[in-house]
């Protein structure tokens, strides 16, 4: 795994270091905190998952980190990438940094790819926005590209408009799109949820492949925990807006620090017997503006004592490389067994 060293400290420093990202939005009578504090960080070359079930927060914190929120979003905290602080970077400097250093591809393709304008144009048009150079350069490079993402026949497929694809081609034309510029970072939201399950499978290969091919960074966010064993390096659970754990993979799925974290592993497919019903974390997320007092998951989780409905607690950092949100973390033994 490539890493940045920290000129003249021998340590490794991250490609991305978000630390206490809050992002609230101005509504009719009052603002709403949706993001609290979030703090996270990559390595080059490394994958970090963010989970959580829906509305806890992940498309808004990553949207945040490439200033792609609408104008009544209120971001603040800090946001590092490569040397470069993303949070209230000047939307120039910001747009600069999405078309060159960091991409971000989502679920539904459609909604970013142009229906009017032809495969070959857009992508060509992608990459000299941002490169410059000839438009036949720009048309090779898009070609490279398409071949690179599996689509047979790419130099005909260019002429061709993005209601010619299949969904699951369509997802390998943005992943196409989102690569022309090589970024460092690749942020990818939920991109295989709307495909069938075997599209879904080779996509995610594809974009493991990529990875190791061209040595770039990925957050995925994801509901499917299946999906962050089989991709990623590290782990972030966010609950109700804030991240409860953050782990190495193989710790986190082994023995997870946040009863929060042991429910959605005790929920997976995989963790019950063949016939047995599917477990599921009772009760569900609160919306930002009905946020329970103390620890946000207390109404939730079954080892809430009486100090969980009153301290609201920290982000803690274990020593062991990994962190957690629960004044409990210490005394409980979330072992999973599978
Ligand atoms: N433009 C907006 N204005 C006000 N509230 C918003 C806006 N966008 C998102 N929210 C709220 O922010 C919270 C977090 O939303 P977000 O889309 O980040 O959730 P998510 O974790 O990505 O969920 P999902 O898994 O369903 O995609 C939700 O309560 C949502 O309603
Ligand atoms: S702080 Fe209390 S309520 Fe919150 S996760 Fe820990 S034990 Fe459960
Ligand atoms: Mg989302």
């Amino acid at each position: 795994m490539a890493s940045a060293a920290a000129p003249g400290s021998g340590v490794a420093r991250p490609l991305l270091e978000v630390t206490d990202l809050s992002v609230a939005f101005k509504g009719h009578k009052e603002i709403v905190t949706v993001v609290d504090h979030a703090s996270f960080s990559l390595r080059a070359g490394e994958t970090l998952g963010i989970v959580g079930e829906s509305g806890s927060g992940k498309t808004v914190s990553s949207l945040a980190l490439l200033g792609l929120l609408p104008a009544s979003a209120r971001v603040t905290g800090s946001a590092t990438f490569d040397g470069r602080q993303l949070v209230n970077m000047p939307a120039r400097k910001l747009r600069n940094v999405r078309g060159n250093d960091i991409s971000i591809i989502f679920q539904e393709p459609m909604t970013s790819l142009d229906p009017s304008f032809t495969v070959g144009n857009q992508l060509a048009e992608a990459y000299r926005n941002h490169r410059g150079g000839s438009k036949r350069a720009a048309t090779a490079r898009a070609a490279e590209m398409l071949r690179l993402v599996g689509i047979p026949e790419p130099q005909r497929r260019l002429g061709e408009y993005p209601h010619n694809f299949s969904g699951g081609m369509r997802q390998r034309v943005m992943i196409a799109m989102s690569l022309i510029c090589s970024p460092k970072l690749l942020i990818a939201d939920e991109p295989t949820t709307a495909l069938d399950v075997t599209i879904q499978s080779q996509i995610l290969e594809l974009l493991k492949s990529l990875q190791a091919e061209l040595g770039m960074a990925m957050i995925f966010v994801t509901h499917d925990l299946g999906v962050v064993a089989s991709v990623c390096d590290q782990v972030s659970v966010m609950y109700a807006g804030q991240v409860i754990e953050q782990s190495p993979i193989d710790d986190f799925f082994t023995r997870p620090l946040h009863p929060y974290s042991a429910g959605l592993l005790d929920s997976m497919p995989q963790s019950v017997a063949k016939g047995e019903r599917l477990r599921m974390i009772a009760g569900t997320v609160p919306p930002p503006s009905r946020i329970p007092v103390g620890c946000r998951f207390n109404p939730r989780c079954q080892y809430a004592v009486e100090a969980c409905v009153v301290t609201a607690p920290d982000l803690e950092a274990t020593g062991d490389g990994r962190e957690v949100r629960c004044i409990r973390h210490a005394e409980l033994s979330l072992e999973i067994s599978r």
